[in-house]
């Protein structure tokens, strides 16, 4: 097998496809665009879901990308060998374009080939679906893989819970069949890549995307057959370099030797200071990612915000144990915009954001860590039997700024569990503020949202357009857009409130596009064109050499990936909810439609 750093293999792939007839696209954001369902990009196909469902991508049909991916489900997981929040997958898409033949033959060629990744087929195994009620028994894909060159023994059929890939409850889906090394290690006779043993590892997806999963648990086919594959690149580095975890592939290692440098202590050490460090590592690349990302998180109590907080937090609490001191985090994450800025420049491009938000947020827990601590402990030396009391986990929270998460992990080392109804009750009224918020995000999913949002994009744009004309200024750009089921969320840079006057004019000026019914006219073009033409949008790396541009013809032209209503009067009536300062420099609008 090659030996290969995170660079080269991100080349080989994207050049690979690029042979293969594929357009590369860059990463899109780590905040999903039309997708109110989650709240990170957890996949390669996440920013794609639109074009697998039908609608055309201007790139074309054959694509090929490295994609930023957080998964936040198993934070407290971080630590082991294994787990991590942030990583990169490789993946390239068909949309509606080759099927099942191709794609194995590519996957075995550049699994196999010399020129690629050289792994003997011996050390290869894959799986496909074994059929249900849904989907039959994919013996076109074993056939595929035969002719190929793996031997009918090394090719597994597996249940739904192996081999049918989904992004959450409801969206495009379909069988996948996924490739494995064996490391030779099997744990008995019947090992196979259905088996937890560890001896086999996955290291590529390719999935058949040929339904869309509705919110009432049936398959509808879709319009086209479309591939989605995902391969992790921190993963597949480590199984080819044969490095015992992913921590030990080239992405960590300047970061490792800065906390090396800052602490004095060793990776590998004791299982102690290697957890601590795993965390660390973590945590903090994380952290930079989504602090430089192109749509920027900043830590909060609510959404992105806390997740992004709980990281930071976490990783300041393990920074102390092993000699960390305020100030530490931002130079270990800087370490990662060096390694990762050739590969994604808006990490550079928001370098200073990434420090000084890092060293903000390690400054306030830092003030309030010992404290919390020492009223952790003063707790726990009173209480009988193995409950820590909710209301102290919120007394934690409220005063010490301790995520509910940090309570429960620091009391279940203490063989402790957190009165959690106790928190709740406690934390109730914070709750109710922030409830709607998180309840949406497991509302509805895909289908639900797509009329909704599509309007609410569409009423996004009126708003950067109406903002520019009553407050009377042409550098007024868009800083983020969020968009839920229920609201618009616009950030923009202007230094100073807006004033009532002012959002009703606002407000009016939008109403009045509404009321006159304008078409929403979508063309594809460069983006030289689209600049050329006074599109407004951001002219980074997020597009490609061909946008979509929308137009409102007398009051907005925008470059977006859509999806947009198709004209002004399905919004019916646009609402105002909210004005607030979003941080220096930066305002932020809520709004919504009214039926
Ligand atoms: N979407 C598939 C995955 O993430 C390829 O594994």
């Amino acid at each position: 097998m090659k030996q290969l750093t995170s660079q080269s293999l991100r080349e080989l792939y994207l050049s690979f496809f690029k042979e293969k007839g594929h357009k590369i696209i860059p990463s899109a954001s780590l905040i999903p665009e039309n997708d109110p369902s989650v709240l990170f990009t957890t996949a390669g196909m996440h920013p794609l879901v639109p074009y697998l469902l039908g609608e055309k991508h201007p790139e074309g049909t054959r694509l090929t990308d490295v994609q930023k991916c957080v998964r936040t489900g198993d934070i407290e997981d971080v630590g082991d060998p294994s787990h991590c929040t942030f990583f990169e997958m490789l993946g390239n898409w068909s949309l509606g374009d080759y099927f099942k033949k191709e794609m194995i033959a590519w996957s075995f060629e550049f699994l196999t080939s010399e020129k690629y990744l050289g792994i003997p087929v011996e050390k290869l195994a894959v799986t496909v679906f074994e059929g249900d009620e849904d989907a039959p028994r994919d013996e076109e894909s074993a056939g595929y893989w035969e002719s190929a060159g793996i031997p009918k023994n090394r090719i597994f059929y597996l249940p739904k819970k192996h081999n049918w890939w989904i992004a959450g409850n409801v969206g495009p889906c379909g069988p996948d069949t996924e490739m494995f090394i064996d490391r030779g290690r099997p744990c008995g006779p019947d090992c196979s890549p259905a088996c937890s043993c560890g001896n086999f590892l996955e290291i590529w997806n390719d999935v058949f995307m040929q339904f869309e999963k509705k919110a009432d648990g049936s398959y509808e086919k879709l319009k086209q057959r479309n591939v989605d594959t995902g391969m992790g690149l921190e993963r597949t580095l480590s199984i080819l370099n044969g490095v015992p975890t992913v921590y030990d592939t080239d992405v960590f290692e300047g970061a490792k030797h800065e906390i090396e440098n800052l602490t004095g202590k060793k990776y590998g050490e004791s299982d102690e200071i290697t957890k601590a460090f795993r965390i660390i590592l973590d945590h903090v690349r994380t952290a930079t990612f989504m602090l430089g990302d192109q749509k920027g998180v900043t830590p909060s109590n609510v959404d992105q915000g806390y997740v992004l907080r709980r990281l930071i937090r976490r990783a300041v609490r393990y920074g102390r144990q092993i000699g960390l001191n305020a100030g530490d985090l931002s130079k270990i994450s800087l370490k990662f915009v060096e390694k990762y800025a050739s590969v994604y420049p808006e990490l550079e491009e928001n370098k200073e954001k990434i420090v000084l938000e890092l060293n903000k947020e390690e400054e306030k827990f830092s003030k309030t860590l010992n404290d919390g601590l020492k009223e952790f402990n003063k707790v726990l030396n009173y209480v009988t039997g193995n409950v820590f009391p909710g209301k102290t986990a919120f007394r934690l929270f409220d005063t010490y700024g301790f995520p509910i998460e940090i309570t429960t992990e620091l009391a279940s080392e203490k063989g402790f569990t957190v009165d959690r109804e106790g928190y709740e009750e406690a934390f109730k009224k914070h709750r109710e503020k922030s409830q709607a918020g998180s309840e949406n995000k497991f509302k509805g999913g895909l289908a639900e949202q797509n009329e909704t949002t599509a309007r609410l994009h569409t009423a996004t744009h009126l708003l950067n357009a109406a903002l520019k004309v009553v407050l009377q200024d042409e550098n007024i750009n868009q800083r983020g857009s969020n968009i839920t089921v229920e609201r618009l969320r616009f950030d923009f840079n202007f230094d100073r409130k807006v004033t009532p006057e002012e959002l009703e004019k606002i407000e009016a000026w939008v109403n009045e596009a509404i009321e006159k019914d304008v078409p929403v006219v979508m063309e594809e073009m460069t983006v030289a064109e689209a600049k050329e033409q006074g599109a407004v949008g951001i002219f980074t790396s997020k597009y490609g050499d061909r946008v979509k541009v929308y137009t409102i013809e007398g009051y907005s032209k925008e470059i977006c990936g859509g999806p947009h209503a198709k004209s002004t009067g399905e919004l019916k009536k646009f609402k105002i909810k909210k004005e607030e300062a979003s941080s220096a420099g930066v305002r932020r609008i809520k709004a919504v439609i009214l039926d």
